[in-house]
């Protein structure tokens, strides 16, 4: 947070310089006030005329400081919300693969727009906030005491009984914020998970399942939630009683005071003007404690994501040597790699594989062997604990498979993966200024451009999340043909033809083969078709990568 406040700590200046600035005014036109009302009651009349004026330009100058303000931070506001959001993402994007698997999209989500939003504020409301109203008080405190140091003294009896009061619940504030905050993640995760499958929960017929579940989840959170309000009720409860005594007391004194023809009316009344002043402010205060708790769980929640483990490139000089230089002929090399997730056994022991360039390598197994697993070795997702990972040229330069190799590699992961957007726009993704006769080229050689040419609006047509209005080999043409437009080295094929009809699998191959001669393919299939056109065959089971052809 302090990161963004350094940032922008000229606007923050200048949005604390206008708040003081307003409070000032407002504390000076009540002093005015006092005065004025003397004058009227006749103890200075010859300078009404000049009070009331100086009454109207400090109000005008209230006013006008308050607009000002109001500007400033939501310009502030904005601006620091959209850097969070920003950097939350890139940190989000650049984070280990492995690392982010703990989180839910939900709770992500809800991360990044939730408190980011909340941590935006803070900046903007409490730190500044705090300032202004520590000036208003002070100020007023300053003020009475120059007029009754007796009044002083009572105007703060409330203040220890709140300072022991208030350290005595952060601890138990922090944790309401807490597992309110998870609380709201489950709730987004759950949505989240349920609109993702809206089309399995009604082919189910589990609606009414996922609504009792929203409800037990909205319930855990109204208890929580009217927990926490009980908590703040009683808690404010006991501190206005504390403030409406101390301002009884005050009363009585300054009335006590006039009685005793120690003040004038105009001071009585200035007097009720500082008291509320001083009351207002110590509850804005306070009120800034679970605040800046608050503020601080959202941070610390943002930087539980944002401090994750962050993907390392890897011999970026020998990669750059490659990329300089015709980098086609890659191949692609594990020795005796163990590879597992999280405190996991082994799903795969001592591995060794090789993928060279030119031909076509399957990975086949049983379902949860590690054939995704794997690829996910070759794509820098996942690395080895133990044994070596990597590509070299035809030169013989090699560099360790990571985020930094993987700008050689193009890939058609398991399932639909089409973004939201045109095909045209999903096809660019890989390749910014490819033209259109490129894309048609691409989507030819995947078996795609039939249907795309039939679609009313053809390339330009719009598909929604998932891919969604596609058929599910639609949509895994039209992710081969995204990979062969990137047209990279190596090409990964994730059960990648697995929808397709045997005619037009073949035909896909043939044509990925046909148009690079040196390219590495590594596909992973359960289809004797695809086995046919491979030239090595790799199995995993049990843990064992073995080489049948
Ligand atoms: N993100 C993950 N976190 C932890 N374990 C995982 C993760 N993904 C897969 N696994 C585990 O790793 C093992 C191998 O899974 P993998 O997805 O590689 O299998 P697969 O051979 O590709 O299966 P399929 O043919 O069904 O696609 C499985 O036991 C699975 O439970
Ligand atoms: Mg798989």
């Amino acid at each position: 947070m302090y990161q963004y406040v350094k940032r922008y700590w000229f606007s923050i200046c200048f949005y604390i310089l206008a708040g003081v600035f307003g409070t000032v005014m407002g504390l000076g036109s009540s002093v005015v006030s006092k005065y004025l009302i003397d004058a009227v009651t006749g103890v200075r009349k010859d300078k009404i005329l000049l009070f009331a004026v100086l009454i109207i330009g400090m109000t005008a100058a209230g006013i006008i400081s308050n607009a000002v303000i109001s500007r400033i931070s939501a310009r502030i506001n904005v601006v620091i919300q959209n850097e969070i959001q920003a950097d939350i993402f890139q940190k989000i994007l650049y984070t280990e693969w492995k690392e982010l698997q703990q989180f839910r999209s939900g709770d992500l989500l809800n991360r990044l727009s939730n408190d980011a939003v909340q941590v935006a504020s803070s900046v903007i409301s409490w730190i500044p906030n705090s300032i202004t109203k520590l000036v208003q008080f002070i100020g007023a405190f300053a003020i009475i005491f120059y007029y009754d140091p007796v009044m002083a003294g009572i105007a703060l009896l409330s203040a220890p009984v709140t300072v022991i009061f208030s350290r005595k619940f952060m601890g138990k504030m922090r944790t309401y914020n807490n597992e309110m905050r998870e609380m709201t993640s489950s709730l987004m995760s759950f949505q989240d998970d349920t609109f993702q499958n809206i089309q399995t929960v009604k082919a189910l017929d589990l609606t009414g399942v996922f609504e009792k579940k929203l409800q037990s989840l909205q319930n855990r959170y109204k208890e929580k939630m009217l927990d926490y309000n009980k908590f703040t009720v009683y808690t404010s409860s006991f501190m206005s009683a504390v403030g409406t005594g101390v301002s009884y007391i005050c009363f009585g004194w300054s009335v006590y005071r006039l009685w005793s023809g120690y003040i004038t009316t105009g001071t009585l009344l200035m007097f009720f003007q500082m008291a509320n002043s001083l009351s207002s402010s110590f509850s804005s205060l306070i009120q800034i404690i679970p605040a800046a708790i608050n503020a601080a769980t959202c941070a610390g929640r943002l930087m539980s994501v944002s401090e994750l483990e962050k993907e390392n490139a890897l011999d970026m000089e020998k990669v750059d040597r490659i990329l300089e230089k015709e980098y086609k002929g890659i191949t692609i090399e594990l020795k005796e790699v163990n590879i597992h997730y999280k405190d996991g056994e082994n799903v795969i022991h001592r591995g060794d594989f090789i993928a060279n360039a030119g031909e076509i390598t399957a990975v086949v197994g049983p379902s949860g062997e590690g054939k995704t697993t794997l690829i996910r070795v070759l794509l820098g997702l996942l690395h080895p604990m133990e044994g070596r990972a990597e590509l070299k040229n035809a030169e013989g330069i090699k560099c360790r498979l990571s985020a930094g190799t993987r700008e050689f590699f193009s890939y058609v992961p398991q399932g639909n993966t089409i973004f939201a957007g045109s095909i045209a726009e999903n096809m660019r993704m890989v390749k910014e200024d490819a033209t259109d006769e490129e894309i048609r080229e691409v989507l030819e050689m995947a078996c795609a451009y039939d249907f795309v040419k039939k679609l009313p609006k053809g390339m330009e047509t719009v598909v929604g999340e998932k891919g969604s209005g596609l058929s599910e080999g639609q949509a895994q043409r039209l992710a081969i043909a995204r990979a062969l437009l990137k047209n990279a080295p190596v090409l990964i094929l994730d059960e990648a033809t697995s929808a397709l009809d045997i005619d037009t699998e073949e035909r896909v191959l043939k044509n990925i083969m046909k148009k690079e001669k040196g390219r590495t393919c590594v596909v992973t299939t359960h289809r004797p078709s695809v086995l046919s056109v491979s030239d090595h065959i790799y199995e995993i089971r049990e843990s064992h990568l073995k080489k049948l052809k």
